[in-house]
């Protein structure tokens, strides 16, 4: 057991002496967790095998899902890719620092197990300033997945880390809430169409307009897809409640909810409503823990309180939680594949009456 150290940091400009303090334990070998616009890393230094190895045995990491390595800068893309073709520099103008994860061929110096033993690694360069300044003053790049225990729901706020992985990491700077609140997009450059693997902080929209012709592969439970990125698994970022995903055009979801919220009240089970901001009021009256994540008008406010609000369900202690889907568009997509993992697939799709 390590004695965690929580240090609150200025988001926006935060204090050299503390970053140095903490580039100094990722050099030492040590793990240091820290924000980053879209969730809190588990920082470790991605050339050393050891603090590698130590990040996945802190967060209960299986060995086969691999990391992704962070960058101050696109000019550093060449210190852990090999022959990175053209179009992840262009991507990188556009999207770093960002919620874009490129994943290209692995240069030889990024130790096999960052990369579960694959020929590519994840690369991305976050967009927030104790992340760009501890990577700088660390002087290595690093390897950091999101700062939960395995299974988990990924931490947005210092506080979620010290629950998961106290006395498993040395320092955590406490940055305040994240911003984006899902993690990075996964896109895969190594396919000759470029693939989403998991959408996240950039759409799929900004992407197609940059590239032309981008794929989307999603979760799925096919053994081939998993072995190719393992995050792909589908049960993933759950609650301690089970949950239950309803997607379907908003009046025949809201009836449907509304139905199910009796059905599950009647057997004696709290019950947990994830909603929109508009569907407050229609569903007020009903026995049940009704909660909004924003607006179907602000995605992105939805995105930041996303795993905040199911956390505030596990807090109210419901037994189940219906959530809704907000659609396919923009960081909808995203919302939506965290919903499904948490729903581990268990997904009612609604057709119009
Ligand atoms: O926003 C984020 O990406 C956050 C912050 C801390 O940067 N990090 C994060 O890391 O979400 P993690 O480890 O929780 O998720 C990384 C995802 C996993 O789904 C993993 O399978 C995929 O990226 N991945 C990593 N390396 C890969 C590779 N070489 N090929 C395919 N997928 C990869
Ligand atoms: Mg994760």
């Amino acid at each position: 057991m390590k004695k965690t150290l929580v240090l609150k940091v200025n988001a926006a400009a935060p204090d050299p002496a503390m970053i140095e303090q903490a580039a100094a334990i990722l050099r030492q070998g040590g793990l240091v967790a820290f924000p980053t616009e879209t969730v809190y890393g588990l920082g470790g230094n991605a050339l050393d095998l050891a603090s590698v190895q130590a990040i996945f045995e802190a967060k209960e990491r299986p060995s086969h899902d691999p990391l992704i390595v962070h960058l101050a800068t696109l000019d550093d893309l060449q210190t852990v890719v090999s022959n990175a073709p053209a179009q992840a520099y262009t991507l990188g103008r556009y999207f770093w620092p960002g919620p874009l994860t490129m994943v290209l061929p692995r240069a030889e110096r990024i130790p096999l197990a960052v990369a579960a033993g694959g020929a590519t690694v994840a690369v991305r360069v976050p967009a927030h300033p104790v992340a760009l300044a501890l990577i700088r003053a660390a002087g290595v790049p690093i390897a950091a997945p999101s700062a939960n225990r395995f299974g988990r729901l990924s931490p947005t706020r210092a506080e979620h880390v010290l629950a998961d992985l106290d006395g498993r990491v040395d320092l955590i700077l406490d940055g305040g809430p994240t911003t984006v609140g899902v993690e990075s997009t996964v896109l895969s450059l190594i396919t000759s169409v470029p693939t989403v693997l998991r959408p996240g902080g950039v759409s799929v929209e900004r992407l197609t307009e940059v590239l032309g012709d981008v794929a989307v592969r999603l979760h799925t439970s096919d053994a081939q897809e998993i072995a190719h990125s393992p995050g792909m698994t589908l049960q993933h970022y759950a609650p301690q409640a089970r949950l239950i995903l309803y997607q379907g055009a908003s009046g025949a979801l809201l009836r449907t909810l509304r139905a199910a919220v009796m059905h599950f009240n009647t057997q004696g089970i709290h019950v947990g409503v994830l909603v929109a901001e508009e569907d407050l009021g229609a569903l007020k009256d009903l026995p049940a823990t009704l909660k909004s994540a924003g607006s179907l008008a602000h995605l992105d406010t939805v995105a930041q309180q996303l795993f905040e609000t199911l956390r505030a369900f596990d807090q109210a202690g419901v037994g189940i939680i219906l959530a809704r889907d907000f659609g396919p568009q923009g960081l909808g997509l995203a919302i939506r594949d965290r919903l499904t993992r948490a729903a581990a697939g268990h997904v009612v799709k609604i057709e119009p009456a």
